[in-house]
């Protein structure tokens, strides 16, 4: 069951404090000037694999010769550089969102793998509860400005505003998941906190201030007994006003999020994918699309010990060969699309 409270303080909130910073954000009809497709890896729990993902989909894509830029933006735990083989480098991410240089591109580095540019997390540590939501615009900005086949950004755990918003810049964005039950619970509150920071983000962008006044209605004594899950919402809004709720509907149905499950060990677990997209297709009356599953290998902490990235030194074991197959269910989902055609925008 959702707790609502949180949304409503949040919406109360809403003049308040962070979002007198708030930058309205434009929706974009293609995510770069140049086309790059904007991938985020993310989730609510930390040390589940998300960089291990996020590394390796964006060495198999350089392997397929595209140009990739990976974004180390977990700003509080930056080590994408570890599970590459290199160095941090002088300058990092941090250093954009800090205003000490003006645009992205300045601060990508050449990696020993061929066609893989990274971007370097933080220099320092860095409270990501410091960024500011116009940062997270900024770097949205400078992402059109970046000339790759691939921008993949490598997002910390939790579910600040930050971080929700940096997911939401993306094309695709994938959710790492384990069959543990406290990672499945932290995805589910992440996906949660994303759907209601996107249905806020409309409503903040409204300037009649219509969807506002209508979910405080539906979160109001009389109905919200009756509120328990984002679907809920959506239903309900639309018995209130079916104009407002069918574009609702068609903002919240508009993000495209994949799942992966991480460090499977048994065969059960292989249930769980399908069980997970069955229940977000009920609480949040949306699909998500399941990619696959990387099977749990000793392999692949040998691979981060050597700092030799796992797609490359271990390509034959199942954890490498799994990612492999994620990424070619990522692909396949998006053919006959330009790839643009859902954007997550916010
Ligand atoms: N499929 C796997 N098999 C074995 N160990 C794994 C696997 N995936 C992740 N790990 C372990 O989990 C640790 C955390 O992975 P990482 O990608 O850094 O997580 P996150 O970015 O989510 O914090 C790694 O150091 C590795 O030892
Ligand atoms: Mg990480």
């Amino acid at each position: 069951m959702l707790n609502f409270n949180w949304f409503k303080r949040l919406f109360k909130s809403y003049d308040i404090a962070e979002d007198t910073q708030h930058v309205p954000y434009t929706p974009m009809e293609y995510p770069s000037i140049y086309g790059t497709k904007i991938w985020a890896v993310g989730g609510g729990k930390g040390g589940v694999g998300k960089t291990l993902l996020a590394t390796n989909l964006g060495i198999l894509l350089s392997k397929n010769q595209k140009r990739v830029l990976l974004i180390d933006a977990d700003l509080g735990a930056a080590n994408l550089h570890t599970f590459l083989g290199v160095d941090g480098g002088r300058t990092a991410l941090s250093s954009f969102l800090k205003e000490e240089v003006p645009d992205l591109q300045s601060l990508a580095v050449k990696t020993p793998i061929p066609n893989l540019d990274l971007i370097s997390g933080a220099k320092d540590s860095l409270d990501v509860a410091d960024i500011k939501p116009d940062k997270v615009a900024r770097l949205k900005d400078a992402l059109r400005k970046v000339d790759y086949d691939y921008a993949i950004l490598d997002i910390g755990p939790g579910t600040s505003s930050t971080l929700l918003d940096m997911f939401l810049i993306s094309n695709e964005g994938i959710i790492l998941s384990t069959p543990e039950p406290t990672t499945i619970e932290n995805n589910y509150r992440f996906l949660k906190c994303l759907f209601l920071r996107k249905i806020k983000t409309l409503a903040d962008a409204q300037d009649d201030g219509k969807l506002k006044d209508l979910l405080q209605k539906v979160f109001s004594e009389k109905w919200s007994q009756r509120v328990k899950t984002v679907s809920d919402i959506l239903n309900q809004l639309s018995t209130l006003d079916p104009e407002q709720g069918r574009v609702l509907r068609e903002h919240v149905s508009n993000t495209n999020i994949s799942m992966v499950m991480n460090q499977m060990k048994k065969n059960e677990d292989k249930e769980i994918g399908s069980s997970i997209k069955r229940a977000c297709s009920d609480y949040f009356g949306i699909d998500i699309g399941y990619l696959g599953s990387v099977s749990y290998e000793e392999c692949v902490s040998d691979s981060i010990r050597n700092r030799k990235p796992l797609t490359i030194h271990y390509s034959s074991s199942g954890a490498a060969r799994g990612i492999e197959s994620c990424l070619n269910n990522l692909l396949n989902k998006n053919k006959g699309s330009n790839g643009f055609s859902t954007i997550n925008q916010f």
